[in-house]
């Protein structure tokens, strides 16, 4: 049975928070919530996240059926964090094991991880780096032959020791019946009087027991974060490591490094994706979409060959193909766009049916809406759809022609072909293929002189 083991107790004091250091977030999801959903990737049969500091707001944000919480109430070390999860392990069969991962270490991938557990055979096995400047770290002591003997913490180091380059992510997977013999028998005599998580290195030696090792594919993924600086260049890593991906899979981004992912971002081929986007939730571009800049897109669907021109902010929406919307729309959720509409500049639609080839291309609020195919829909139209309790619908049927600066008062229906003049206030059905217009008929005033100043 394969344990996964979360070191997420410490208090991350140079964050400067109120927050948990763990929830602090990564690509808008909490670092926990990216070492969360690694270790499932492994497909672990119990996920143990020991927690401390804000335990309860830690488990708030994650209690799921397949995560245990240990609560650490002192932090008394790594060592003793793991300790505190040993009692929720679940343990069968003589190859069982524990793997070790940390709540602020939020960008190791499952591939490496793999890779340690496949290093591990029956025995330990770490997941070490060789860095230019090691300071800080433990450090990977290894015998004339180059087995592993121990790991020594960098207060605890003779000066020898500190010159060794290869360092301990801090990242194990042991056998679970040896991890817990080996953590009974560690204790706090050294230099930051801890008990040491890395001390079973030396206990692993001393029984005999193999020691493997593997080293991460790329050097970011063991980073930690201890701080804001430290937060803000692995969000720049992520979002990197994200464009990369997009630009092998084809897609064209106009500049890489100001581009963000809050999520998942599918595209089809040939996409183009100007500076400035964020794509947050689960976001689909279609074949040949094209991405102004600034527009900022969550939960969307987007079909192939449309256009979403710049500072369009798309919600929940669902847009067919070969549509244009922008630049400055707004679409809210249950917004739905057909293919070949337009959308325009200062136009919001919120749980509204855009028809094929409809259009609305300037300044309006359209709400609670079924709008039919080629409709046009002129500049300042207002979908009247609330009286301050209820929302009501407005049904607006194929080839009608709403004339600008109208207000439909729903519930109201608008019949095929019909045309509303320009400042109608729709408060009653308007019938198919005729002209309807609310406004009192304009007059002249023959002989009507402008008031004079009096002297
Ligand atoms: C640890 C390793 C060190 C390694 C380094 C990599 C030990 C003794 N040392 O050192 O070899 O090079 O990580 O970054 O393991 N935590 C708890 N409860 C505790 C103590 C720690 O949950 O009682 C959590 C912390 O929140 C943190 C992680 O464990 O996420 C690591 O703890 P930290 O004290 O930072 O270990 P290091 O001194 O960095
Ligand atoms: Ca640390």
């Amino acid at each position: 049975m394969l344990n996964i083991i979360i070191l997420a107790a410490g208090l991350g004091k140079r964050m400067r928070s109120d927050l948990p250091k763990v929830l602090h977030p990564i690509a808008g999801t909490p670092m926990l919530g990216h070492v969360l959903r690694t270790a499932r990737a492994l497909s672990p049969d119990r996920i143990i996240v020991v927690v401390g500091h804000g335990a309860e707001r830690v488990r708030e944000a994650f209690a799921a059926d397949d995560v245990a919480f240990a609560p650490q109430a002192q932090q008394l070390g790594t060592g003793h964090a793991v300790m505190q999860a040993l009692p929720l392990v679940l343990e069968g069969a003589a190859d069982d094991a524990c793997l070790v991962l940390y709540g602020d270490v939020p960008l190791v991938r499952a591939d490496t991880l793999g890779a340690l557990l496949q290093a591990r055979g029956e025995g330990l096995a770490l997941l070490t780096q060789t860095l230019a400047d090691p300071i800080g770290y433990g450090r990977i002591v290894r015998d004339a032959q180059g087995r592993v003997r121990r790991i020594v913490e960098q207060k605890d180091a003779s000066a020898q020791e500190q010159a060794i380059t290869e360092i301990n992510t801090g990242i194990l997977a042991a056998p679970t019946a040896a991890l817990r013999r080996w953590l009974s028998q560690v204790d706090n005599h050294n230099a930051q009087g801890e008990y040491y998580l890395t001390d079973i290195v030396g206990l692993a030696v001393r029984d005999g027991m193999p020691v493997a090792h593997a080293q991460p594919a790329s050097a970011w993924e063991t980073l930690g974060v201890n701080s804001r600086v430290q937060q803000a260049q692995l969000e720049r890593i992520w979002q990197g490591e994200q464009a990369r991906q997009l630009l092998e899979q084809g897609v064209t981004l106009a500049d890489p490094a100001r581009f963000d992912v809050r999520g998942e971002l599918h595209c089809g081929r040939d996409v183009f994706i100007d500076v400035g986007c964020v794509f947050e939730g689960s976001v689909h571009l279609a074949d040949g979409v094209r991405v102004g800049p600034h527009c900022v897109v969550r939960d969307a669907e987007i079909g192939a060959g449309t256009e979403l021109e710049a500072y369009s902010h798309v919600q929940g929406a669902l847009i067919g193909a070969s549509a244009r919307i922008g630049p400055y729309a707004r679409l809210r959720p249950g917004a739905e766009v057909g293919a070949e509409a337009h959308v325009g500049n200062f136009v919001e639609l919120k749980k509204t049916r855009l028809g094929r080839g409809s259009k609305a291309n300037h300044l309006s609020y359209l709400g609670d809406a079924v709008i039919g195919e080629r409709v046009n829909i002129g500049a300042g139209t207002i979908t009247c759809n609330y009286d301050g309790v209820n929302k009501f619908q407005t049904v607006i049927g194929d080839d009608a022609f709403i004339g600008s600066d109208t207000q439909l008062v729903a519930p109201v229906t608008v019949g095929r072909g019909a045309t509303l003049g320009a400042g109608t206030t729709l408060t009653r059905d308007a019938p198919e293929d005729q002209l309807t217009l609310s406004r009192p008929s304009q007059v002249a005033v023959p002989g009507w002189k402008r008031p004079k100043r009096k002297s």
